[in-house]
């Protein structure tokens, strides 16, 4: 247990810019970055059997099984790297995801600090994960908005970026969809919580990352 950990949830719709400010903010903040998508598609690409699971959810654009997600969250913040906290990027997604979130850091002695609650409107959302290039190790770009210094080339190991299976167009308007339906009552629950910070992400990346910041240390 550690009385100082920190624990921050990203909240937005996909191509918010979540996993982008989760990044920088845990580097900032000294935390761990723990993306539930990453994980999954980690494990796709070690091909093991929650991989090919989360697999035939995420290329349809539906959510993997809570009991899944919560049980692959639980090991990883179980891990000595998460002793200060985590900016939780993806996670929760669903109201029985965020009840058991509290439940286990009600366990470790920790709390949600802060929900920044990112806002974009759909138009821009699908410009946004259409035009998204990743690296493996969950680097991203955008081939407008954030491009990396060589077309399809990571800055910073030059891997070849990718195109992620589920941002092709028609799957982006179904995951838009899915987010409304299951995951936007987490909006009034951290509302009620106390811990919502609305944020307009539609401003430059750098701005969305001082206003986060902003709020991490009032
Ligand atoms: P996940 O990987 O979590 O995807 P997502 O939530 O749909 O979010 P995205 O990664 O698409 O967007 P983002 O908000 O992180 O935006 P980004 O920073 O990349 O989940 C994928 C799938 O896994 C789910 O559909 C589901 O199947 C499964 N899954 C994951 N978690 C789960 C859970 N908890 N329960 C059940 N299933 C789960 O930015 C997008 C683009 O915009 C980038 O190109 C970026 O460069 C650009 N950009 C960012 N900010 C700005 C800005 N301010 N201005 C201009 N461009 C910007």
């Amino acid at each position: 247990m550690n009385e100082k950990a920190t624990y921050i949830v990203m909240l937005g719709p996909p191509g918010a810019g979540k996993g982008t400010q989760a990044k920088i903010i845990a580097e900032e903040l000294g935390l761990v970055h723990v993306s539930t998508g990453d994980l999954f598609r980690e494990n796709l690409s070690n091909e093991t059997e929650l991989g090919r699971l989360a697999a035939s959810f995420m290329n349809k654009g539906e959510l993997v099984p809570d009991d899944v997600t919560i049980a692959m969250v639980e090991e990883r913040l179980s891990r000595p790297d998460c002793e200060k906290g985590a900016v939780m990027d993806g996670f929760p997604r669903t109201p029985a995801q965020a009840e058991a979130f509290d439940a286990l850091l009600e366990k470790i002695g920790g709390k949600v600090d802060m929900v920044p609650f990112i806002t974009v409107p759909n138009q821009v959302l699908v410009e946004r994960l259409s035009g998204r290039w990743v690296s493996r190790s969950g680097r991203v770009y955008h081939a407008l908005y954030n491009p990396p210094i060589v077309k399809w080339v990571d800055d910073f190991d030059g891997t070849d970026l990718y195109q992620r299976e589920d941002d092709k167009p028609e799957t982006v308007v179904h995951r838009i969809e899915v987010y409304y339906e299951q995951t936007s009552p987490l909006i009034e629950y951290y509302q009620n919580a106390g811990t919502l910070l609305e944020i307009d992400g539609t401003q430059p990346i750098d701005r969305v990352t001082e206003e986060i910041l902003k709020g991490a240390k009032a």
